[in-house]
């Protein structure tokens, strides 16, 4: 290694960063959506199951992963992999926990410096313009309506916030893990959580803000976000509820990412691994659960009725209905100002843990210093958000990395990750790793769950996504259709997308660079020799 090692402060420097990177946008847009579409009550069923047979245990699993591979002197998903199994094929199996974070974070932060324009425009009262509805002001914005219209760098324009968020995860990212990652995370996270708190408080005094319409208010919100349907049994047989427990799952836990990984790999030998995971998982939760199940759904509701929510997707929830929720709301300035610096802030931590395996990638593969490898994700992030940027209409790019990385991707590592834990390495020596120096002795049945029924529900919740969203079938065995679906469509259907298609082959191109990255960080990892007690 050319460079000092790194290391957390703390545990609790750690547990900051993980809840960091786990409270997203996905705690307090995607979430409340979902829950709402799929009638409360009876999705928390499912995503409960699903945190219990798959968050919590894959998380164990990458923790121990990645702070087994940080103690033979490797931080990067694909050089874990390389020192755990010694074979020439591991580091492949690695470099997905390395393609999916520099892919994601391509998007990701474009969507950051949205939150970061909308606080500046919540504090200066324009999250509009005047005559121009929520919607239109919102794909404007973004570029949501034309390609390269939003890549603008006039004031006020999306362009100045890109430019700034880049620079400030850069930063962040050259002073390092624990005087930048760690630390923006020990101030964010509790100045996140305090504002969730705010916002909590005020939309649940609201009580009935408009006489005129009696069923909109606190109580009659709260029904619509968590009472279960007409029935919880019926909801339950719909597979879709399942999927899209699970997925939310993955997103908001930011597991198969390839995260965790890099993160727990600065942990020392002997770090607790079991509290630590467990308790990153619960702040998640509480800010999913408490506070995004409370706060965005619940408020929309209040002022603009059941028909205002339905069918709104993550986006539109925070970018076009909340701003409208919050102009009908006393002192919405303050409110919005409040709820957009909280979505920027959790857009910050969570951006950082995702570029964060990149730099680790391109450090201990090439023996770059600091700022050689801050300037290579640079031009990095400046070809990839830029194409996400500039190809935004409809959000066409952005959809189709999110879909084909942020979604099959996920389930893939995650897939991978246990079956590593619980196979390859085998759950025997596993169990006794994830439990040197651990805080909690996790109880017994949860090696079998590890072994067994995580792989064989995340198996099968892999296989009822790909027949759900690529072949497209009614999960109907009677009378059973296929129905191409729009990402298919888009690449094969009679009016295919050629953004779409540009996007796809974008994705083919960085993922066959980053293989022959790979190839030849290997070359050198092979000589490289294994320093199993480098750390004290
Ligand atoms: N876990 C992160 C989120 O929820 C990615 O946004």
């Amino acid at each position: 290694m050319s460079r000092p090692q790194e290391a957390w402060t703390s545990n609790l420097g750690v547990i900051f960063a993980v809840a960091g990177s786990a409270v997203g946008l996905g705690n307090f847009l995607r979430f409340p959506g979902l829950a709402a579409q799929y009638g409360g009550g009876a999705f928390m069923i499912a995503y409960f199951v699903s945190l219990l047979v798959i968050g919590v245990p894959v998380c164990w699993a990458e923790w121990t992963v990645g702070r087994h591979g940080g103690h033979h002197g490797y931080h990067s998903s694909p050089g874990i992999f390389h020192a755990l199994l010694r074979r020439r094929w591991a580091k492949y199996f690695g470099s997905i926990g390395f393609l999916i974070p520099m892919l994601v974070c391509m998007y990701y932060v474009y969507v950051e410096a949205w939150c970061l324009g909308y606080a500046v425009n919540a504090i200066s009262g324009r999250l509009s313009v005047p005559g121009m509805h929520y919607g239109e002001f919102f794909a404007t914005y973004t570029g949501a309506n034309v390609d390269g219209v939003a890549v603008k760098f006039g004031l006020g324009d999306v362009g100045i916030f890109v430019v700034i968020v880049l620079l400030l995860n850069l930063y962040l990212l050259y002073r390092g893990l624990s005087k930048g990652i760690e630390l923006a995370c020990r101030v964010g996270m509790p100045l996140l959580v305090g504002l969730g708190l705010i916002l909590l408080v005020r939309v649940l005094t609201l009580g009935t803000p408009d006489p005129a319409r009696p069923g909109q208010n606190v109580l009659t919100a709260l029904g619509f976000m968590w009472n279960p349907g007409d029935s919880v049994l019926a909801s339950l047989r719909n597979p879709q509820l399942w999927l899209a427990a699970a997925g939310q799952v993955f997103f908001s836990l930011s597991i198969g990412l390839g995260v965790i990984i890099t993160y727990a790999s600065y942990l020392r030998k002997t770090d607790d691994v079991t509290l630590s995971g467990l308790t990153a998982v619960s702040a998640n939760e509480f800010c999913e659960v408490a506070l995004g199940g409370m706060i965005t759904v619940p408020a929309a509701f209040i002022f603009l009725g059941a028909a205002g929510v339905a069918g709104q997707g993550t986006f539109a929830l925070g970018f076009i209905v909340l701003p409208e929720v919050f102009a009908h709301m006393p002192a919405g300035v303050l409110f919005a100002s409040a709820f957009f610096v909280l979505l920027f802030l959790a857009a910050v931590t969570s951006s950082l843990s995702i570029l964060q395996p990149v730099i680790a990638f391109l450090e201990e593969a090439f023996a770059m210093r600091r700022a050689v490898s801050v300037s290579w994700l640079a031009l990095v992030m400046i070809l990839g958000t830029g194409f996400v940027w500039y190809f935004s209409k409809d959000l066409k790019a952005l959809d189709t990395i999110d879909f084909w990385i942020g979604n099959v991707g996920v389930f893939l590592q995650g897939t991978v990750i246990i079956l590593l834990f619980g196979w390859v390495i085998g759950i025997e020596k596993s169990w006794r790793e994830m439990h040197r120096g651990a805080a909690l002795r996790v109880p017994g049945f949860f090696r079998i769950v590890m072994r067994y029924i995580t792989p064989l529900y995340l198996i099968t919740i892999f296989t009822l996504f790909l027949l759900d969203k690529v072949v497209g079938w009614n999960f109907s065995f009677e009378k059973p259709v296929f129905q191409q679906t729009g990402y298919i469509a888009d690449l094969v259907g009679n009016a295919p997308s050629p953004v779409a298609r540009i996007t796809v082959g974008f994705i083919i191109a960085v993922c066959l660079l980053g293989l022959a990255l790979v190839t030849v960080a290997g070359r050198r990892w092979r000589s490289k020799p294994v320093a199993p007690h480098y750390r004290k």
